[in-house]
């Protein structure tokens, strides 16, 4: 695991610096807007709940980064990096990357100068483990050394009925060129497979077969259920109902985020 007062080691460094450019494309108007701190966002919720598409709801409106570790490891894959690599197979078959190598690509992407107030983490805690090593990072990196009046995350659980879930994941196209997620069922393009934004062709992510989807509806539960119940516990945690329309699912996030935002990552930065 990588200890999070240590600062970025030489760990592939190049695949590293090559992600983060493809990333940062979409974003860089964000890194010139000067505005209050917004602080951590984590976005908890099963496979298909609706965290990539609301995560880029949130990063519209408050000009803070997304930080998917789905998003950042399927980039290495497509790049052929070590790491994607690496990582290939398990993502295929819907089982979870180590924790070790998680949690690195994140003390990395959190380092990058954009996120300095605040991110939205989708996806990321999906273990104890990382859950802690979250922790310990967020509150020696942006507490301890004075960037943020507080550094305890928001958590945003989605909730959503689990035979929902199937055919939103079944259904779901991503644009390859700017990740716009639609859905055939229930937010199709207005041309079949077509990204209505740039014209490119839709495609379907590897892992969203049926026999893979259950396997990581149910490394979910086992996996990721503890973290929820660990923030709960905490009293950390804020439950939106995301069997609603999409932009009624993004106005009750906005609201909880706002008013968490208001008074808790104030800091000097
Ligand atoms: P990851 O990419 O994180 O996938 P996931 O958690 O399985 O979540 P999804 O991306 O499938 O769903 P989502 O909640 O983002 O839903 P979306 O908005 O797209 O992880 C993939 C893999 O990477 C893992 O299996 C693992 O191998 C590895 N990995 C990632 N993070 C890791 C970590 N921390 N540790 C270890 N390994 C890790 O929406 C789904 C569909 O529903 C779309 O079509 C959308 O249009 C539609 N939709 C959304 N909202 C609504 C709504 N309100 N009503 C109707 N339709 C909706």
């Amino acid at each position: 695991m990588a200890d999070p007062r240590q600062p970025a080691t030489d760990h592939e460094d190049q695949d590293v610096s090559v992600i983060f450019a493809w990333e940062r494309a979409g974003a860089s108007s964000m890194a010139e807007d000067v505005l209050r701190n917004i602080g951590p966002i984590v976005l908890l919720g099963p496979p298909g709940a609706g965290k990539g598409t609301q995560s880029k709801r949130i990063t519209g409106h408050y000009h803070i980064p997304q930080v998917s570790t789905g998003d950042l490891l399927r980039e290495h894959v497509k790049q052929g990096t070590a790491l994607g690599i690496q990582v290939r197979d398990l993502l295929a078959k819907g089982e979870l990357v180590s924790d070790h190598l998680v949690c690195d690509i994140v003390a990395w992407r959190l380092r990058e100068p954009d996120a300095q107030r605040g991110f939205v983490l989708d996806g990321f805690p999906r273990t104890q483990k990382q859950a802690a090593w979250l922790d310990a990072f967020l509150n020696f990196e942006f507490f301890e050394n004075g960037k943020w009046a507080a550094w305890l995350p928001i958590v945003i659980r989605i909730q959503v009925d689990y035979n929902k879930l199937l055919l939103r994941i079944t259904g779901r196209r991503t644009c390859p060129v700017d990740g716009t997620i639609y859905n055939v069922y229930s937010n199709p393009p207005r041309v079949d497979e077509i990204c209505d934004k740039d014209g490119a062709r839709l495609v379907t992510r590897d892992d969203d077969r049926e026999e893979v989807i259950r396997e990581r509806l149910d490394t979910y539960e086992r996996q990721t259920t503890p973290v929820a119940d660990y923030y709960q516990q905490l009293g950390r945690v804020v439950n939106v109902n995301g069997d609603q329309a999409v932009d009624a699912v993004t106005a009750a996030i906005l609201k909880e985020i706002d008013g968490h935002a208001s008074g808790a990552a104030e800091g000097t930065a």
